[in-house]
Formats: C-alpha cells, sequence, structure tokens
C-alpha cells in the first residue's frame, strides 16, 4: 500500500518535470513570431502575458552596468520598461547604444504596477534595435528651449503623449462632425481650393501664378457650397481656407481646416439652432469619449446650454463702452480684447449678431425690417474667440449687385457670373456657416495657443518645417 502510493508519488514528480521542461524548451524555441503584436493601448487586454512591441523610446535612464529604465512610446499610448541584465536574454549590451528616439522591436511581459502612470510595466526579455536614435536628440529641444525653437522642432515635439494627444482628439472631433452632418442629411463636398475670384474680398488674399494668369488661394468655400445646395440641398467641407493676415495673435493661422455648411430652404433662426445643436454634440461627445485627454490637459469642458446668448453688435459696441469704457467705433471689428470682455461678462458662449449692412461682405442678407443690418452672427467663445462666422444668404440679384459695386475695391462681375446665375436661376432662402477646426480643438482642451493645435503651423513668420 505505502510502496504503491509512493510510486504514484513520484510518477506525478515525474509528469511534473516533464512538463515543466517541455515548456521550457518551448520557450526557448519561441521565435518573435509566436507572440502577439500588440500596441499600448491595448495593454489591459495583455496583462501577465508576454507580447511582442514595436516602439519608440521617449526617454532611457541607464543605471550602472546591469539595470535600465525605459519609457516608451508607439503612437498610441506611454508605458514605463525595465530593462535587467540578468533577465534580459543575452542582449543587454545593447541598451548602451540606445538614445532618446531610437525605434525599437521587444519582446517582453506585461506586468500589473499600480506605481506606473498607466498601471502597468514592461519586463523587457529581448530588444532589437529597429533603426537608432543620434545622441543629439537630447540638445535639439527641451522644456526650456524658446517657443521659436519649438516650433522650429516641431517634428521633434510632437513626438509623445501629450503633443499627440492634441492631435488625436482633433482626428476625433473631425469623426464626430462628420456623424453629425450625416445624421441630420447633409452631403460631404469638395470645392476647389486655387480660386480664380475671392470670397471674402479685401487684400486678405494669397495671390499665385496660374500659368498666365493669377489666381488666389481659397478664404472660403462658401460661394461654391452654394452652388452645390442646388445638387446636394445641404451640404458641408472640411478643406483647407487661407488668409494673407499680419495677424499676431494666438488665434491666427495663415492655412487653417475649415468646417463650412451650407443649407436650402433654411432661415437664419434654422442656422443658428443648427450651429448650437453641432456644438454642443461636439462637446458632449468629447466629454464621453475623450476624458483621458482632458485629463492630461486638466481640463474641465463646461457644455454651454442652448440657446446662447445673444447679442446685437450695436448692443455689444454701448455694453464696451458703458461697462468697460472700451471705445468701439461704430463700424470697425470688436477686436480680440473687448471680445474677450465680453465673453467673461456673460461667463458664456455668446452669439454676436446682426453686423452693419456695409461691415460685411455683399454676400450677407439684409435684415428684412432694418435694411442698416445684415442677417449674420459670429459665435464668440471663451480662449478662442470667434469660432464661427455665418449668416444668410443674400438671394435679391440687384441689391448683391449694387453691393459688389461698393466693396474696396469693386467686385468684377465677370469673376462671379457664376454666383450670380445661382441668384437668377430658382434661388432658394439659403444660409451656412463656417468654423475654425483649430480654434475649436483650442477651446475644448483650454490651449492658448491656436499653434499647439496645429501638426505644422503656418503664421505670418513661419513657413517650417
Ligand atoms: O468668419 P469667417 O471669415 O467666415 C467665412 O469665411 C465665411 N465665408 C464662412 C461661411 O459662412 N461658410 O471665418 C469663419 C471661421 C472663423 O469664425 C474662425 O473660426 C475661422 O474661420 N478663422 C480662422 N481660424 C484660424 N486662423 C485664421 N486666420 C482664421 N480666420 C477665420
Amino acid at each position: 500500500m505505502v510502496y504503491d502510493e509512493r510510486r504514484e508519488i513520484i510518477l506525478l514528480i515525474c509528469i511534473q518535470i516533464y512538463l515543466i521542461y517541455h515548456m521550457m524548451c518551448r520557450y526557448r524555441n519561441m521565435t518573435a513570431n509566436d507572440y502577439d503584436d500588440i500596441k499600448l493601448n491595448q495593454v489591459d487586454e495583455f496583462k501577465d502575458k508576454i507580447i511582442k512591441l514595436y516602439t519608440w523610446v521617449l526617454n532611457i535612464r541607464k543605471q550602472g552596468k546591469n539595470l535600465a529604465f525605459l519609457s516608451l512610446y508607439d503612437g498610441t499610448a506611454e508605458i514605463q520598461a525595465i530593462a535587467k541584465r540578468n533577465e534580459l536574454e543575452d542582449n543587454f549590451d545593447l541598451i548602451e547604444e540606445i538614445y532618446r528616439g531610437a525605434s525599437l522591436e521587444i519582446i517582453g511581459k506585461i506586468n500589473e504596477d499600480i506605481r506606473a502612470p498607466n498601471g502597468y510595466e514592461l519586463k523587457i526579455i529581448t530588444l532589437k534595435i529597429i533603426h537608432p536614435s543620434a545622441e543629439t536628440y537630447d540638445s535639439e529641444v527641451n522644456h526650456e528651449s524658446s517657443v521659436d525653437v519649438k516650433l522650429s522642432k516641431r517634428h521633434i515635439v510632437l513626438r509623445g503623449p501629450k503633443s499627440s494627444s492634441v492631435l488625436r482628439l482633433a482626428s476625433h472631433v473631425l469623426k464626430y462632425l462628420r456623424d453629425f452632418f450625416y445624421e441630420r442629411g447633409l452631403e460631404e463636398v469638395f470645392p476647389p481650393l486655387i480660386t480664380e475670384a475671392q470670397a471674402e474680398g479685401g487684400s486678405e488674399v494669397f495671390e499665385l501664378k496660374y500659368f498666365d494668369n493669377t489666381a488666389y488661394l481659397t478664404q472660403s468655400s462658401q460661394l461654391y457650397l452654394e452652388a452645390a445646395i442646388y445638387s446636394l440641398r445641404d451640404v458641408f467641407c472640411i478643406l483647407p481656407s487661407y488668409r494673407a493676415e499680419k495677424s499676431r495673435t494666438k488665434r491666427h493661422l495663415t492655412e487653417y481646416r475649415h468646417v463650412e455648411a451650407e443649407f436650402s430652404f433654411a432661415n437664419f433662426e434654422y442656422l443658428k439652432d443648427f450651429i448650437e445643436d453641432m456644438i454642443i454634440y461636439i462637446a458632449d461627445k468629447v466629454n464621453e469619449n475623450d476624458k483621458d485627454i482632458l485629463r492630461l490637459w486638466n481640463r474641465e469642458l463646461k457644455v454651454p446650454n442652448k440657446p446662447f446668448k445673444r447679442i446685437s453688435y450695436s448692443a455689444a459696441i454701448d455694453l464696451l463702452k458703458s461697462e468697460f469704457n472700451i471705445e468701439v467705433p461704430f463700424g470697425e471689428d470688436i477686436s480680440d480684447a473687448p471680445e474677450r470682455q465680453l465673453v467673461e461678462y456673460f461667463d458664456e458662449p455668446i452669439i454676436l449678431e446682426h453686423f452693419p449692412t456695409f461691415m460685411k461682405p455683399f454676400y450677407h442678407k439684409i435684415n428684412d425690417e432694418n435694411d442698416k443690418i445684415t442677417n449674420s452672427a459670429d459665435f464668440i467663445f471663451p480662449i478662442c474667440g470667434e469660432l464661427v462666422g455665418s449668416g444668410e444668404r443674400e438671394t435679391d440679384l440687384n441689391s448683391m449687385m449694387e453691393r459688389m459695386k461698393k466693396m474696396d475695391p469693386p467686385l468684377n462681375y465677370d469673376d462671379y457670373y457664376w454666383y450670380m446665375d445661382l441668384r437668377k436661376y430658382g434661388s432658394v432662402p439659403h444660409s451656412g456657416f463656417g468654423l475654425g477646426l483649430e480654434r475649436l480643438i483650442q477651446w475644448l482642451l483650454g490651449l492658448d495657443n491656436v499653434r499647439d493645435v496645429t501638426l505644422f503651423p503656418r503664421t505670418v513668420n513661419r513657413l517650417s518645417p
């Protein structure tokens, strides 16, 4: 009996030894291809597992000859990693050749670690340098670098979770915008960016040589959207617009992404209501889906209530005078600082509406009750200032031609023959808006400068990288 039990125990031990030996052999013979190839935003699913990772080195701290701490970022998320000589399969010496910015292939185990920022640490088992990085990386740019150096080295500044979170949010917001437009029955169109005539008039336009003629980079796709409604009823586009403005403010770019829409059979009230719904939809989506990004920027995003506060242009300049002793001559634009005063005064976004007729381009509809004002509205927000420019469009051909003549310089009818045809052949009441995507992201994240929202900003002084 006793003899039999012993025999059984010995047999069990032998089986276990065989299994362990078999597992070790398998593990040794495993190649990089045998592990799940993951992205760092998937670590939750791979807790306690050995994985393969393609990544860049954000930071590396070498401690003596046998230990190194790495911070890795693969374009989706960041993780802290540890490499120990005695645990790394015979290639620990490669650590000496690794500098910030290097790209690596790593096999490692994901361990839970409550001290780590994302709750995990990667224990490196093997590593391969895909492409080394020069030792000079550190001296290229750092926290103390001037704004100008940071902008010149933007291709390097962009690497890492914080800068990339802004670009990621812009990518998400574009999707939310498109989802919202499709839900509301709009179709996307693609107007040309090289134009024969200026959309907004004025001098703020980039000219270019177009074979033997002069052409312009578009300031707005609005006029083409007005033509597209006859084909698709309600339309939108998300394309660059160009402004040759010499403004050196924290919210002006010379090239920006312009989100524009145009609606048929739609009056001024419909327009403002649509824009309010759109902004609330986007802010709700960001609060719901992009909490991590908001947290990274310490941003508590307050969703505005509908209807937004409305104030006419003339009431706004009166209020600036009475409350802040700021004099804005009637007919002049309300500039940055007073605009900010207005938003602070109401402590919420405002709709500044009914600008005087002579202030606005020829296409703005003149108000039915007061021909001195137009059905135009700018949406002014905290942080980014004017976020949306919008209005009902003029449909009366004669009135429009009168105003084209009065513009400075006067507009040439021949350049706008097709736009005038839209009034000649079955025009309808219609309205539309333009929103600066960079300013929207600036407001959503509470960022001080629109440049920080842009992949490679173009401003008066900056054309590179
Ligand atoms: O108010 P704007 O000039 O309106 C138009 O261009 C209309 N034609 C649009 C339309 O109705 N389809 O510009 C619209 C928005 C502004 O509210 C602002 O958000 C953004 O475009 N914007 C700029 N963003 C960054 N840099 C600049 N220089 C900008 N100029 C305008």
